[in-house]
């Protein structure tokens, strides 16, 4: 800045700074000030005596010369003394530019005014204020960037989380395909064991020995859909697709009902609706039906008290939705955890059985992949079991 810039300024600078008090008054009591102070319950003596009275005992000394343009020494705690009050950067505006009013007012009751010395007050301070808008919008832009970073962890926890629910998930299908293995297993080994002993007794014809080939190539290949079957229900899909809702209730439970039939636990169809489909994930569904399933599976374990240990599911078509009920007779959950199965970490389970995942996931998926929601309930059945009732409401349209 060029001293010849302002010389006008520069020649009444000292009546000026000696009326420092009037000027400071004249700004904080402007309505449009006042206003942003006490919305943001900012007190102002403070404001004056720890910030305002610096600020212009700094403009003055750039306006002598003392001190150079950007180098004000409060201006850093002013900063986080107005983000701390979430201030925003037109409301810091409207503060700078208050300043510059209050001291032009003053060179008129001075009668000290002129074109020229408008212009060199609000050129020194159009100077101070560029830099101090632009050190704000940085702060915000930094605090912005902390906000974004903090998302980009969280999603990063949420992987790994999805990826250990997923490792629970594998082993209890392994579990599965190690189960509809050892029937398919058992036949081939006795077929193999057939036709070695009519060789030995010289009686293998080609007939019975074609006969049991084809038979061993159809359980074979039996084998390698289960196989082929897990291997989808892992794979997530990319792509939004169609697909029957129905469909993907019937092939869940399919996957497990060899378990459950070994748990002495037997899945229930209420109302179906065979004919809805849905956009979205099938295997992601899929996955949230075989979390609510494995819970409801230990519920029942844990909690034996009725005759027959059911799962129930029913879905039901609304104007705009449809709803999926999954419901056990396994007691409920209490009351006072009711709002908490949701979070994520969050079980009852001791250490090693479960690790709080699985609804985290499913809300999250039924909630941000598949714009529908789910919630718990406790019910009580017609024939006075209870249990608890989860409904997943997913958008439907015709
Ligand atoms: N059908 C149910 N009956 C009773 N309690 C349930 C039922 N489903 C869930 N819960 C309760 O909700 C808690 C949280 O379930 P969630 O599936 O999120 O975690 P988890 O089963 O404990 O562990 P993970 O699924 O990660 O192996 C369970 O620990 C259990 O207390
Ligand atoms: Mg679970």
């Amino acid at each position: 800045m060029l001293k010849q810039q302002i010389t006008t300024l520069i020649s009444v600078s000292v009546q000026l700074s000696s009326r420092k008090n009037d000027i400071l008054e004249r700004w904080v009591n402007f309505p449009m000030v006042l206003e942003v102070l006490d919305k943001h319950h900012i007190d102002i003596e403070l404001f004056k005596s720890v910030y305002a009275i610096n600020i212009l005992d700094y403009y003055f000394g750039v306006v002598e010369q003392t001190k150079k343009i950007g180098d004000c020494p409060v201006m850093a705690d002013f900063m986080i003394y107005l983000k701390e009050h979430d201030i925003s950067a037109d409301e810091l505006f409207i503060i700078c530019t208050h300043a510059r009013k209050a001291m032009i007012n003053l060179t008129f009751d001075l009668d000290i005014a002129s074109k020229a010395l408008f212009e060199e007050i609000s050129y020194v301070f159009d100077l101070n204020f560029k830099g101090v808008l632009a050190q704000y919008a940085n702060t915000i832009y930094r605090l912005e960037k902390q906000i974004q970073q903090e998302i980009d962890e969280n999603r990063k926890k949420d992987v790994v989380m999805f990826q250990h629910a997923r490792l629970a998930q594998m082993g209890e299908m392994i579990n599965n395909i190690a189960h509809q293995w050892r029937q398919p297993l058992s036949m081939v080994s006795a077929i193999v064991q057939n036709i070695h002993f009519k060789y030995q007794l010289g009686k293998l014809e080609s007939d019975f020995f074609n006969q049991n080939i084809e038979d061993i190539k159809k359980i074979l290949q039996q084998m390698s859909q289960t196989i082929t079957d897990f291997q989808n229900f892992f794979h997530p899909n990319k792509e939004k697709e169609e697909y029957f809702i129905e469909n993907s209730i019937d092939h869940t439970i399919d996957l497990l009902n060899h378990s459950m039939e070994t748990s002495a636990i037997e899945f229930i169809r209420l109302g179906r609706n065979d004919l809805v489909h849905i956009m979205g994930y099938p295997n992601e569904f899929a996955q949230t039906l075989l979390n609510i399933f494995s819970n409801a599976k230990d519920a029942l374990l844990q909690n034996d008290l009725y005759e027959k240990r059911c799962i129930y599911i029913e879905t039901t078509l609304l104007e705009d939705r449809l709803l999926i009920s999954i419901s056990d007779n396994a007691g409920g959950i209490p009351e006072n955890v009711l709002d908490k199965v949701f979070n994520p970490y969050f079980t009852t389970k001791e250490q090693g059985k479960g690790t709080g995942i699985g609804l985290y996931m499913c809300k999250q998926i039924i909630e941000k992949n598949m714009n529908g929601s789910i919630y718990v309930q406790n019910k009580l059945f017609s024939n006075a079991e209870n249990g608890a009732e989860f409904i997943i409401e997913l958008p439907y349209r015709e």
